[in-house]
C-alpha cells in the first residue's frame, strides 16, 4: 500500500484579508504536500476557512453585513491564494457548510454522552479580539497576555470539556510520541503549560449566535475554537466512515502558527481523546514575521499584501524568499529588498544560470543536441556525488520541516555546479577538436546538474522548476507529476535530445 501524508494549515478567520502571514502558512504546507508527492506519497492538503465566532460577527456588524454575508465575500480572498501562490491544495473547507456542523456537533455529543463535556457557569475575563477566556492570575497588567488589549468580566451558563481530566493522559501521550510537538523548543513550553495543571474549559457560548448549536441545548453555541479545530475531521468526511477518513486520518501535520500552538497540542488531542478519535501525529508551530523590523498592523500601514507581492515579484521568489530567508520555526523580518538580493543572487545568478549559460554553450558547440557522456573523470565524479548527497540532504531537511536547510543545500549544490563549469572551461575545450568528448561530457554533467535541481527546488519554487524540467525533461511529464526515486537519479538527462538555445527561468529583478 502507498504511504499517506495529510497535511493541513489552520483556517482562516474572515474577518479580514488575507496578509503574509496567512500566505506563509500555506506555503509551507505547499511545500511539504509536493516533498512528500514526489516521495510517492498520497497526499492529502487541507485548507479552509474559519467563519463562525465573535470576531466575524462583530466584524460583519461594523460592516453592516451578516456574517454570512461577510464570510462569503471575504472566502473569496482566501480561495484566491490558490491559484495566485501555485497552492496544490486538495480541498478547502468552510465551517459554515452543513457537513462542518454535522461533524462538529457529532464530536460534541461523544463527549457529552460520557460526561466530559457537562453544564455549568463560567465566569471570567474574556478577550473578545482573541476569543479566550482568561483567569486574574493569567492577566497582565489588567490585559489579555497574548496581545496586550483591554479585556472584560463576564460571566454566563456554559458547557465545559473536562480538561482537567486528561492531564496525565496528554503528559503520557507527549512522551511516547516526542515528535508530537515541533520544533522542541516549543515541545517544552507546551509540556510545562500542561504541568502546571488544565482546568476545565468552557466551549459554548450563549452570549453569542454566529456558530453550531449545542446538540439539544437552545441558546447555546459552541465555542469557536472546538468548532475550528474540528475541521481536519469533517475535510475527510467525519463522522461519515469515509475512505478518506479511513486513508488519512491521523493527520501527519498540523502546520500551525506559534500563536496558536495551545489549541492544536493541548485542546485539540484531548477533544480527540474523550471522543475515541486517534490524536493527530505532528504539530508544528513556526514563527511569526515583522516587516522591516516592525511588527505588522493595520495602523503602521505595513500588512504585506500576498497578491501584491506575487504581482511584483511572481510567486516563486515570494515562496523561496519566505521559506529560505529564516530557521523554520523562528521569527523573521520581512523585506521587500532582501526579498530581491536573494531572487537575484541565489536564483536568477546561480540557479538560472547554470541553466541557460550551459543551454547556450550546447547551442553553440552541439547544436543543442545533448551529447553522452563520456570517460569519467573525478571533478565529473565529485559533481554527480554531491548531486546525490544534496538530494539526500533535501530529504533530511524536508523530514525535519527545516526549508532552509532544504534550500541551502540546493543552492550549494548549484554553486559547486556553476564552479565545475568555471573550472572544466568548456570554451577552452571547444577550441581543441581532441577534446571533444570531453566537452560534450562537461556540457552533460552541468546540464544534469541543473535538471536536478528543478527537481529538488519543484516544492518551493513550482513554476520556474515546471520551465527547467519540461526544458530538460521532455516527454518526462510534468515535475508536479515526477517521483525522486524515479527521476532523481544521476544520469537521467537522456543523451540525443534537442534542447532550446536559451531558458530565463528566473528574470533579474529590477530594483
Ligand atoms: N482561525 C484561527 C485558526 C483556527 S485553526 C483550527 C486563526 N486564524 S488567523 O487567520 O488569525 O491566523 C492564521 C495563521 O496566521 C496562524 O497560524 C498565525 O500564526 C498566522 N499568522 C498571523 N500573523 C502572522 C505573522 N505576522 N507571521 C507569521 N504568521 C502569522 O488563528
Amino acid at each position: 500500500m502507498r504511504e499517506t501524508f495529510y497535511i493541513t494549515t489552520p483556517i482562516y478567520y474572515v474577518n479580514d484579508v488575507p496578509h503574509i502571514g496567512h500566505a506563509y502558512t500555506t506555503i509551507a504546507c505547499d511545500a511539504l504536500a509536493r516533498w512528500h508527492r514526489m516521495k510517492g506519497k498520497k497526499v492529502y492538503f487541507l485548507t479552509g476557512t474559519d467563519e463562525h465566532g465573535e470576531k466575524v460577527q462583530k466584524s460583519a456588524a461594523r460592516k453592516g453585513m451578516t456574517p454570512r454575508e461577510l464570510a462569503d465575500q471575504v472566502v473569496t480572498n482566501f480561495q484566491g491564494l490558490t491559484p495566485a501562490l501555485s497552492i496544490s491544495n486538495t480541498a478547502f473547507i468552510r465551517t459554515t457548510e452543513p457537513r462542518h456542523y454535522a461533524s462538529v456537533q457529532e464530536l460534541f455529543r461523544k463527549s457529552l454522552g460520557n460526561g466530559d463535556i457537562y453544564l455549568g457557569e463560567y465566569e471570567g475575563w474574556y478577550c473578545v479580539p482573541d476569543e479566550a477566556y482568561w483567569t486574574e492570575l493569567q492577566l497582565e497588567g489588567g490585559n489579555c497576555p497574548t496581545c496586550g488589549r483591554a479585556v472584560e468580566k463576564r460571566k454566563e451558563p456554559s458547557y465545559f470539556f473536562r480538561l482537567s481530566k486528561y492531564q496525565d493522559r496528554l503528559l503520557s501521550f507527549y512522551r511516547e510520541n516526542p515528535r508530537f510537538i515541533r520544533p522542541e523548543s516549543r515541545r517544552n513550553e507546551v509540556v510545562a503549560f500542561v504541568e502546571g495543571g488544565l482546568n476545565d474549559l468552557s466551549v459554548s457560548r450563549t452570549s453569542l449566535t454566529w456558530g453550531i448549536p449545542v446538540p439539544e441545548a437552545p441558546g447555546h453555541v459552541i465555542y469557536v475554537w472546538y468548532d475550528a479545530l474540528t475541521n481536519y475531521l469533517t475535510g475527510l468526511g467525519y463522522p461519515s466512515k469515509t475512505e478518506d477518513l479511513a486513508t488519512f486520518w491521523p493527520a501527519d501535520l498540523h502546520m500551525v502558527g506559534k500563536d496558536i500552538l495551545r489549541f492544536h497540542a493541548v485542546y485539540w488531542p484531548a477533544f480527540l481523546m474523550s471522543a475515541g478519535v486517534a490524536p493527530p501525529r505532528g504539530v508544528f508551530a513556526h514563527g511569526w514575521w515583522t516587516v522591516e523590523g516592525q511588527k505588522m498592523s493595520k495602523s503602521l500601514g505595513n500588512v504585506v499584501d500576498p497578491y501584491e507581492m506575487v504581482r511584483k515579484y511572481g510567486a516563486d521568489a515570494f515562496r523561496y524568499f519566505l521559506l529560505r530567508e529564516v530557521s523554520f520555526g523562528l521569527d523573521g523580518d520581512f523585506s521587500e529588498k532582501e526579498l530581491v538580493r536573494r531572487a537575484n543572487s541565489e536564483l536568477a545568478d546561480k540557479l538560472g544560470n547554470l541553466l541557460n549559460r550551459t543551454l547556450g554553450m550546447l547551442g553553440k558547440y552541439f547544436a543543442s543536441v545533448v551529447p553522452a557522456p563520456e570517460a569519467e573523470e573525478p571533478a565529473d565524479a565529485v559533481l554527480s556525488r554531491c548531486g546525490r548527497e544534496t538530494a539526500a540532504a533535501v530529504d533530511a531537511a524536508m523530514e525535519e520541516v527545516a526549508f532552509h536547510k532544504a534550500l541551502s543545500a540546493v543552492i550549494e549544490f548549484v554553486t559547486k555546479a556553476n564552479e565545475y563549469v568555471q573550472s572544466t572551461e568548456p570554451w577552452t575545450l571547444a577550441k581543441d577538436p581532441s577534446k571533444r568528448e570531453r566537452l560534450g561530457t562537461v556540457l552533460y554533467n552541468a546540464l544534469e546538474a541543473a535538471r536536478i535541481a528543478s527537481l529538488l527546488m519543484s516544492p518551493v519554487t513550482p513554476a520556474a522548476a515546471q520551465r527547467m524540467w519540461e526544458t530538460l525533461a521532455p516527454g518526462a511529464g510534468t515535475v508536479e507529476g515526477a517521483l525522486l526515486g524515479k527521476n532523481g537519479a544521476w544520469g537521467g538527462l537522456q543523451a540525443g535530445i534537442t534542447l532550446p538555445k536559451a531558458c530565463i527561468v528566473f528574470p533579474k529583478i529590477e530594483t
